[in-house]
């Protein structure tokens, strides 16, 4: 069909509004003329085409997302092909391993610049580029507060990293170094020839890390093309994928498939089982219910209790074994939601930008390396999904339950008569820096029997919450061969490491919650069959610390986003999203004035 036959399904495309007002000849002339200053022409601009937006979150400050620089071209070929106008434009940049305090507080500023270009613009569809942990989340929030069609490109992970004959991962071969470090095994050389073995291309961290989970995430959702998440960078079919991406926004632009019409509680519980079968990053539980609040959907405490049961069936780092490259070429997120729906773990029925459902979009995809992507006959362990836990200390947090190791598993977990629980006394830090300076106290006696704690690394306190939670022992522990303890926080911990500590607990400790009072010595208990974690101190004395208490000391904010930032900010357990924000839903259905 050519061009001046098709109509969208809008009728109009939103951009037309601009370029094609007769009503307003001279703002529309205004609008057009600049962008004849790089030699589009004013025939294509008013011929009626979808423009297309090109989200690009990759730049020299973003290098997770830098191969978008490259995967431009062959997406806008891909749009051009189809019939539609490309416009480039830059989005906020999200680095996780640079930013400081923390990329955390980025996810929401991205976030808010995406809403405002995508509303504030003639972009009648848009193609989100992702790679690095927030890009992710920051864009699928966008493009629903919006709800233009949207598609996700992801940008793919680096190539596998190899050291001295073993595979080395993105950051998990950091917290692996740090204990060899600590220990004496290795010296600082080593350690950075160890971490800079892990990079060994463009792409974002080749672990089943944050990047790679949520990139997965947006597939399960239904956001990308199928096998879109786990393409090496570096990859052809990488280019292809753009190429395919840039092609599909442009029908979706014609038929108006927008976000929501494509995200639903199933497409949303898809995305939970998939990360559970993955061995997925624990960032994913804020992001999802971030995603899913900004969607117009809510993701409980019992939707995290419900999916866990979903077996663990990627053999990846840091849950398993192997990196990107061997998880792509065994079938990716289509063979993994091929063996989640042959065992009824997943609803066909979701929709996707495909136009078509799940189970259509993936017919026939299997996993052809079953020591990599294996099946829920035969998982590499059962109850996979996030373990929540609540109790005296919070309301909410959740512990990963597929990185417990063997060593954690027979010292807390298998004592005879209480299998799953344990009890250990509490060392409380006051921060991540408070750590730093005293985890080799001596004076704190730090030995097996105790739960290292850490408060004010929530979004309120560090402020955006730190990746901190996974603590190691003291190095006096460490050369002795205890090389972890058990570890609680209300801040969050990289999705690289093999920590299974307690994290994300809310509210938070500046912001009212039972880590406030939790004192160096007390006794905790922890619960694995009932998902509870108490402090075994009383109500009374429960009561008279907490009527003692100061206001819970937080650095002060250093920029003015950060000031922002915490007056907007919700806790964990609600996706860390700014409460203000939510009330502002479909806003693209209207052209701003
Ligand atoms: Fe950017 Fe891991 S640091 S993907
Ligand atoms: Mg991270």
């Amino acid at each position: 069909m050519s061009d001046s036959q098709r109509k969208p399904a809008r009728g109009r495309f939103r951009s037309q509004e601009w370029f094609d007002a007769p009503e307003h000849i001279d703002l529309a002339a205004l609008y057009l003329e600049r962008f004849m200053n790089y030699g589009l022409t004013p025939q294509e601009l008013r011929s009626g085409r979808p423009i297309i937006g090109f989200a690009q979150s990759g730049s020299d400050l973003n290098p997770c997302n830098r191969i978008h620089l490259e995967l431009a071209k062959r997406t806008r070929e891909g749009i051009r092909d189809a019939g539609g106008i490309c416009i480039e434009f830059p989005t906020h940049p999200i680095f996780e391993n640079c930013r400081r305090p923390t990329a955390a507080i980025d996810r929401n500023l991205a976030y808010l610049g995406l809403v405002e270009i995508l509303h504030g613009y003639p972009i009648d569809a848009v193609v989100l580029t992702t790679g690095c942990d927030k890009t992710t989340p920051s864009g699928i929030m966008a493009a629903s507060t919006v709800d233009i069609p949207a598609i996700v490109l992801s940008g793919g992970p680096m190539l596998d990293g190899w050291h001295e004959g073993q595979l080395v991962g993105s950051g998990t071969i950091i917290w692996q170094a740090r204990r060899k470090l600590a220990a004496g095994e290795i010296n600082e050389e080593q350690f950075y020839d160890m971490a800079c073995a892990s990079a060994p291309s463009a792409g974002h961290c080749n672990t089943m890390g944050t990047a790679s989970t949520m990139n997965a995430v947006a597939e399960a959702l239904g956001l990308s093309l199928p096998g879109c998440a786990a393409i090496p960078a570096p990859y052809r079919e990488r280019a292809q994928m753009a190429y395919e991406t840039g092609r599909r926004i442009v029908e979706m632009a014609y038929e108006d498939l927008k976000p929501s019409d494509i995200l639903s509680p199933a497409s949303f519980r898809n995305a939970m089982a998939v990360v559970a079968a993955i061995g997925g990053s624990t960032n994913a539980q804020p992001h999802l219910v971030a995603m899913a609040r900004h969607a117009g959907l809510d993701i409980t405490a019992d939707d995290w209790r419900a999916v866990y049961p979903t077996p663990l069936i990627v053999n990846c780092q840091p849950a398993g074994k192997y990196l990107g490259e061997r998880f792509h070429r065994a079938g990716g997120v289509p063979a993994v939601q091929a063996e989640l729906l042959a065992a009824s773990m997943l609803d066909g029925s979701a929709k996707t930008v495909t136009g078509r459902s799940v189970a259509e979009s993936i017919a026939g995809r299997v996993s052809v390396d079953r020591e990599v992507i294996t099946t829920v006959a035969e998982p590499l362990r059962s109850n996979a999904g996030f373990m929540v836990l609540t109790g005296n200390l919070f309301d909410f947090a959740i512990m990963k339950t597929s990185v417990i190791g063997d060593d954690f598993r027979h010292r807390y977990l298998e004592q005879p008569g209480r299998e799953g629980v344990f009890e250990s006394r509490a060392i409380v830090f006051e921060s991540p820096d408070d750590y730093h300076a005293r985890r080799n106290d001596p004076q704190l006696a730090i030995d097996e029997d105790c739960l290292l704690v850490m408060r004010g690394a929530g979004p309120l306190g560090w402020p955006g919450s730190a990746e901190v939670v996974n603590m190691q022992p003291p190095d006096a522990l460490l050369q002795r061969g205890v090389m972890s303890l058990p570890t609680l926080g209300d801040g969050r911990q990289s999705g690289t490491s093999d920590s299974p500590s307690i994290l994300n607990a809310a509210p938070e400790a500046a912001a009212g919650g039972g880590l406030a009072w939790l004192q160096t010595g007390d006794r905790v208990r922890i619960d694995l069959n009932t998902g509870r974690c108490d402090a075994l101190v009383d109500e009374a004395e429960i009561a008279r610390r907490k009527a003692a208490l100061p206001p819970f000391p937080v650095p002060a904010s250093q920029s003015p986003w950060q000031e922002l930032y915490r007056k907007t900010v919700g806790q964990l357990n609600r996706g860390a999203v700014i409460e203000e924000a939510l009330k502002y839903r479909q806003i693209g259905k209207t052209t701003p004035r």
